[in-house]
């Protein structure tokens, strides 16, 4: 007999972004995203006015994923929301809808760690290959910077992290040195690719075990910077594509020394990378060239699945509803909400 289907539909607010998806047990039908440009005009996500677009936003994307999926919503078997981490007004807003939506509908609720979606965005059907356990993941965003261990689809181990900036805060903070608006990152990529990634070089972080750090190369950019503009203020505008490859370059083989430690000393040989600054061209391409090097099987996500999204949510939570880990009424969103306290 054909086993029934699972519609999930999932929301996704835990930073800046407001996102709707509905999946159809592995496959997503939809997956919008509301971004909030104002944050643009601080340098930097305002917590505040992050929650009060939310609120604002959460209706329509919900309204638009559930018209584009082709879906009745009484077809939804459950909602998957982001519980943390990420800014606790911003999750709030998710978390309340989610609990409101569920009453309504007499559906169950998953909550969702947002850094468990990242990684298991890879198994969103989209005619990749996918990851074969046990693999490592590293997922890289504006707020994190891990190495994950997964040995199964609820079964993930942060093995090392970053002890002061994540790998995404770096290329934005180093971006808004430059002149780039927020967030930089994706700046730094598109000229970064015009530039020579050797010219400049920044001092590398010494961090032991599986751990990094970026405090250091952030100060070394800043000093190198100030100290070439004093002699020459137009010293940015003159060496922008080489600045930026150099500075991609110094943030790609820090992570990457650590994904080939982890590898050797684990014996795993499938990589994946997950995560916002997984889109960036040049840490894809290092690793695709790693893994050849290395002998590795590497998987890259689909551009709409590095940055933050629903559908990832959206597949994790159907994993928790296989094994029926629901939520009830009292759950409520959490700001930090370690992976590794998870009681999967
Ligand atoms: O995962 P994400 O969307 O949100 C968080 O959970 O933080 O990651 C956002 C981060 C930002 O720091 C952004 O600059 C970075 O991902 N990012 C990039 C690129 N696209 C996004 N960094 C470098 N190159 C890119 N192409
Ligand atoms: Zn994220």
């Amino acid at each position: 007999m054909r086993q029934k289907d699972i519609i999930i539909l999932a929301i996704e607010s835990s930073c800046d972004d407001t996102s709707a998806a509905v999946l159809k047990n592995n496959t997503i039908l939809s997956n919008l995203i509301a971004r909030q440009e104002i944050h643009e005009l601080y340098g930097g996500v305002v917590p505040e006015l992050a929650s009060r677009a939310h609120q604002q936003n959460i209706i329509p994307v919900v309204d638009a994923a559930i018209k584009k999926a082709g879906i009745k919503k009484e077809e939804i078997d459950a909602i998957a929301f982001t519980r943390g981490p990420g800014l606790m007004g911003s999750l709030v807003v998710g978390t309340s809808f989610a609990k409101a939506f569920a009453m309504a509908m007499q559906i169950p609720m998953l909550d969702v760690n947002h850094m468990v979606g990242h990684v298991l965005a890879h198994f969103i059907e989209d005619g990749k290959p996918m990851p074969k356990f046990p693999f490592l993941c590293l997922t890289v965003s504006g707020g994190h910077t891990q190495i994950v261990l997964v040995e199964d689809y609820l079964k993930l181990k942060v093995i090392g992290t970053t002890i002061d900036d994540a790998a995404g805060e770096a290329f934005d903070k180093a971006a808004k040195m430059l002149g780039f608006p927020y967030p930089g990152g994706p700046f730094i990529d598109k000229h970064a690719q015009h530039g020579n990634p050797l010219k400049f070089e920044f001092s590398k972080p010494n961090i032991p075990e599986y751990n990094f750090s970026f405090s250091g190369l952030k100060t070394s950019i800043l000093y190198f910077i100030q100290k070439q503009v004093k002699e020459n203020p137009h010293f940015i505008q003159e060496n922008l594509d080489d600045l930026c490859a150099s500075i991609q370059k110094s943030i790609i083989d820090i992570l990457l020394k650590k994904i080939l430690k982890a590898t050797k000393e684990l014996n795993i040989n499938q990589v994946a990378i997950a995560g916002g600054v997984s889109a960036n061209s040049g840490l894809r391409a290092a690793l695709q060239q790693l893994g050849i090097e290395k002998k590795w099987e590497t998987y890259i996500p689909k551009f709409e699945y590095c940055t933050d999204n629903a559908a990832m949510i959206a597949i994790t939570g159907k994993y928790m509803f296989e094994k029926g880990l629901f939520a009830d009424q009292y759950i409520t969103a959490s700001a930090r909400f370690p992976m590794n306290d998870l009681a999967f």
